[in-house]
């Protein structure tokens, strides 16, 4: 309820001077009395137009925990739906967009620096949501290389199918069991370690949809939710580390509490939270943990790159070994959440949706664009809202930062590609595995943080000082590797080919 407007001043502890003084007592407790009411009305004037704006449709059909297909929810949210079916469209940008370009054609380099890994022949620009079911399905690296089951967590609207692979794995309870209730979750947790150790090929016939209403939305109340099983491990680990999240003050708070109930996003994180973890269900790193394949974000120690690293090595963890260089290599994947979690806009508190799904007027209701896209492709809304410069001015300025971020990207790949040609020598002289350890050490740190940037989908413009920050700390890796691979060429071969080695490739040229 609101509350009375501070005008009213009747009860004013100062004491009343005299008897002439209660004139004007009565004035200010009358006009009170009308400022209140009119306040009341405006209030309820509003709640009203509130309602009406919530209320976009009559409901048409019932959807629950079972209703996966997008379209039976449009019957009933035509215009989020609308937008959902857009994301079919395909526009590129300078640096991203949604037309699906093989990375490792446009930029060789990738096929050596990924050499011996399913990348390196099948490696494209990311598009619309619409696509990601085939997408996965007609990748090469689901045909060429055996994959898990574990794939399909962030490709397709699943969660029924994990939730009835777990009670057919003993879970208890059914399938329309309300998603927060302790069968379901029990149901979800059984079921998702049953599907991630699965063949990919066999796991994929279980699912229709690509990612869909319910993956978002209660189907009772429409509110925001998490279902991804991989997230809610995953966050729940990060509540428990000591990393500071300034930017999601509810792990912050639930960390002061008396943690007798780990953190759970969907009762405990404000509105503004779920907009951005919404997201975080599945643009972030991850890896399949152990024999069961099971998908982990590696958030233990925090959500920094090098805390993410410091949890792989501390695991022993690879994913492949370089082909020709033998080093024990990590591959980045995505990791728009933890990146977006460095940069200025997280700490201003600005989610991902405020950015990729800007409100839209659509006659007198105000939408969430479904249409997720490049922002740039839509700044007006998606930036101009907060910043007041011309639509030119503000891309200018995202370009800069990534323009920036890519010149830097380059200067990488290139001291990165000199490292693993200094260590293929270094082998090709005679070195032992003891002594080319150190090499490739500085191979797995150099390009993980390379790969960090490329994989992170803003090309920098999350958190452009971070974004630079990670390139300078791989270029240095990179050069530092080379030069130990330049002494123990010296240690090992005649001078001719020592000169050769250290050759320092001109970066950008
Ligand atoms: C302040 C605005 C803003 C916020 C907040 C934001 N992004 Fe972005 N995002 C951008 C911009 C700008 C790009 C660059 C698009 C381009 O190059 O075309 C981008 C790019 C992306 C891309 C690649 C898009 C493409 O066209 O290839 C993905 C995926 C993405 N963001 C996901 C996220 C996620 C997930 C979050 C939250 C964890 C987030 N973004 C937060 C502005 C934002
Ligand atoms: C943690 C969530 C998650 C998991 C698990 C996951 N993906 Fe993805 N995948 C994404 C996101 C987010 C994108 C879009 C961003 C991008 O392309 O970088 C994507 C993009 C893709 C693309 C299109 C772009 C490209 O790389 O060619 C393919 C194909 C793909 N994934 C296949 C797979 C395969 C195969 C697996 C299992 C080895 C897998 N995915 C596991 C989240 C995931
Ligand atoms: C269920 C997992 C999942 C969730 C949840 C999810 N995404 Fe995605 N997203 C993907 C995958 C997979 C792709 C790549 C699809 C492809 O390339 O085929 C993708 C692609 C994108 C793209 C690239 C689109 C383009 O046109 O290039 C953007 C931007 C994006 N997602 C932003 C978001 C935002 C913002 C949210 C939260 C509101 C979100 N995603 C939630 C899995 C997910
Ligand atoms: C990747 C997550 C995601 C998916 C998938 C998704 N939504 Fe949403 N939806 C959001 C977010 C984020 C909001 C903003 C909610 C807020 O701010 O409280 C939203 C808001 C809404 C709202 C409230 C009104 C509005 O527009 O803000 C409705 C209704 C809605 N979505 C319907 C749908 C329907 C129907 C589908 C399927 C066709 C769908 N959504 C799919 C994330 C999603
Ligand atoms: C909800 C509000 C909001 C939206 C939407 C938003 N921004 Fe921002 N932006 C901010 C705030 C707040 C800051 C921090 C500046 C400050 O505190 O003075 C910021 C900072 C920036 C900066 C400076 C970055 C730096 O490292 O110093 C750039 C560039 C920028 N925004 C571009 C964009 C672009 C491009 C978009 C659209 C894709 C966008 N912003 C969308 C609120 C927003």
């Amino acid at each position: 309820m609101p509350k009375a407007p501070p005008v009213d001043r009747a009860d004013s502890p100062t004491p009343a001077p005299g008897k002439s003084s209660k004139l004007p007592y009565l004035v200010a407790l009358l006009l009170a009395g009308v400022v209140t009411v009119l306040v009341f009305a405006l209030m309820g004037n509003i709640a009203k137009h509130k309602r009406e704006a919530e209320q976009v449709v009559f409901k048409i059909v019932d959807v629950d925990e079972t209703t996966t297909d997008p379209a039976e929810w449009g019957k009933n949210f035509p215009r989020q739906y609308d937008g959902y079916k857009r994301t079919v469209d395909t526009e590129r940008t300078r640096w991203g967009g949604s037309e699906s370009y093989q990375h490792v054609d446009e930029d060789p380099d990738w096929r050596t620096l990924f050499a011996g890994y399913a990348f390196s022949f099948d490696y494209r620009e990311d598009r619309g949501h619409a696509y990601m079911l085939n997408d996965q399905r007609e990748t090469e690296r689901v045909h060429k290389v055996k994959q898990p089951g574990a794939c399909l967590h962030c490709h397709a609207s699943d969660i029924p199918a994990y939730r009835k692979a777990g009670i057919e794995n003993g879970a208890p309870g059914k399938l329309t069991d309300p998603f927060n209730s302790a069968d379901a979750r029990e149901q979800l947790q059984k079921g998702f370690e049953v599907v991630c150790a699965m063949p990919y090929l066999e796991a994929t016939e279980l699912v229709e949809h690509p990612v869909s209403c319910m993956d978002c939305h209660d189907p009772e109340t429409m509110h925001l939710r998490v279902t991804r099983p991989g997230f809610l491990n995953g966050i729940r680990v990060l509540a428990e580390s000591s990393d500071p999240v300034p930017h999601l003050p509810s792990i912050e708070r639930w960390r002061k509490g008396d943690r007798k109930e780990p953190y759970e996003p969907n009762t405990m994180a404000t509105r503004q939270e779920m907009r951005s973890f919404a997201c975080g269900q599945c643009h972030v790193e991850y890896y399949f943990k152990g024999e069961g394949k099971l998908l982990t974000y590696p958030w233990h120690n925090g959500l920094k790159m090098e805390q993410l690293e410091k949890y792989y090595d501390d695991e022993g963890f690879k994913d492949w070994t370089h082909k020709t260089a033998g080093s024990p290599m990590l591959k980045a994947q995505h990791p728009e959440f933890e990146m977006w979690s460095q940069g200025i806009h997280a700490r201003a508190g600005v989610s991902c949706s405020d950015c990729h799904m800007p409100y839209k007027r659509e006659g007198a209701i105000k939408v969430s664009d479904h249409h997720i896209r490049s922002p740039l492709l839509n700044t007006a809304r998606a930036c101009q809202v907060c910043h007041n410069v011309t639509e030119s001015e503000i891309k200018a300025r995202a370009e800069t930062i990534q323009d920036r971020t890519r010149a830097l990207m380059v200067r990488g790949q290139k001291a990165t590609l000199d490292l693993i040609d200094g260590i293929v020598k270094a082998k090709d002289a005679g070195a032992t595995d003891d002594q080319l350890a150190p090499l490739r050490d500085f191979h797995r740190k150099a390009e993980w943080r390379l790969d960090y940037i490329a994989a992170e989908n803003s090309m920098g413009f999350h958190a452009d000082q971070e974004a630079a920050r990670i390139l300078g700390e791989a270029i240095d890796y990179a050069r530092q590797g080379q030069v130990k691979a330049v002494q123990l060429l010296g240690a090992l071969a005649p001078k001719a080919q020592v000169s050769e080695a250290s050759h320092v490739s001109q970066a950008g040229g």
